[in-house]
């Protein structure tokens, strides 16, 4: 029997790519790069798998062209990138990598909140540049993390990891939903709802949690900064654009809060040229997930997606929820 045809638009971790070429025929761009869009729709024609990534846009297009996809596998758990409601009219399978990269994520979103409440990244810089002359009682102070109380917006499964984490800290935990979760559920992460401005109000540390959807575009924005503590920070490790970035710029600028930590960027990968100039503001390439153990486990995710549906005929394991808590 033939195999089935599958691009893969970027190199995976090999474990991924083993199991996938034992069962499949794989065409992968190999580029560093990303794969050019003209090629993806060129080379989608006869495929009907297609693996790739967060920054692929996945759109009708694409789908047109790929007249014979069964599955489109995001070696992500945001799905933002793909037109989901295309892919259900043509039948076509979506599916991410949800769950083994939550703590992976939430690491991460509390490395940076740390990084930028203790200026960790200033004082490597500092040392790198040998300006280390001896102990300073007046210099580097940065803000305590611990007994501080951190809001939470979107309680899911990275927001819970985070809450873990922080309560490690002593940190008290607010949380935002747009519909408030069980008591269950609160108890159990000893978190307490709070409606968004409350929360944007009487947190120290503020982090975002939430997938990119209509409702949670720009949904830190000016207004909202004004809402905030001057004394706060906040760290964004979901998507850019939940954030209006240009605000955030004026925010600090106007030191309307006290700095942030930024893991994605509202024009990935472009990113606002003043917050570059900022010793309070902490950047990072999009690196939630980037650990060797996720991102092996997320290519065996994909490639077990992509084989369940285009060999044994079967439903994929990891297929998106379109009925979406935040939508
Ligand atoms: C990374 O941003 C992901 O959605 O997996
Ligand atoms: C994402 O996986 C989330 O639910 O936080």
């Amino acid at each position: 029997m033939k195999k089935p045809k599958v691009l893969l638009t970027r190199i995976l971790p090999q474990p991924g790519i083993d199991m996938l070429t034992e069962q499949v025929d794989l065409e992968v761009y190999e580029k560093n790069e990303a794969m050019p869009r003209e090629c993806i729709i060129e080379s989608v024609r006869d495929k009907t798998g297609l693996i790739c990534l967060l920054s692929d846009r996945i759109d009708k297009e694409i789908m047109h062209a790929g007249t014979n996809l069964k599955i489109i596998a995001n070696y992500a758990v945001g799905y933002n990138n793909i037109d989901i409601a295309e892919a259900a009219k043509r039948n076509i399978y979506v599916t991410h990598t949800p769950g083994v990269l939550t703590d992976t994520t939430a690491d991460l979103a509390f490395a940076l909140l740390i990084s930028v409440a203790r200026r960790i990244p200033e004082a490597d810089k500092y040392v790198r540049e040998g300006q280390f002359k001896g102990w300073e009682p007046m210099f580097l102070l940065g803000t305590d993390v611990h007994s501080k109380t951190l809001g939470i917006i979107g309680f899911g499964r990275i927001g819970r990891a985070l809450a873990r984490r922080a309560h490690g800290f002593g940190m008290r935990i607010l949380y935002y939903e747009p519909k408030r979760l069980s008591t269950t559920i609160e108890k159990q992460h000893s978190a307490e709802y709070r409606m968004l401005d409350d929360m944007l109000r009487e947190s120290d540390f503020v982090s975002i949690h939430v997938p990119l959807i209509d409702a949670t575009h720009h949904l830190i924005a000016e207004r909202e900064f004004a809402v905030m503590k001057k004394s706060a920070f906040l760290i964004n490790t979901s998507r850019g654009p939940v954030i209006d970035e240009r605000a955030l710029v004026v925010a600090l600028r106007n030191k309307d809060i006290a700095g942030c930590a930024l893991d994605v960027f509202e024009r990935e990968p472009a990113v606002e040229q003043e917050l570059k100039t900022m010793s309070n503001v902490v950047l990072a390439p999009h690196i939630g997930s980037a650990s060797v153990q996720t991102r092996t486990q997320m290519a065996l995710m994909v490639a077990e997606d992509v084989i369940a549906v285009l060999i044994h005929d079967q439903k994929p394991a990891h297929e998106v929820l379109t009925d979406l808590r935040l939508q």
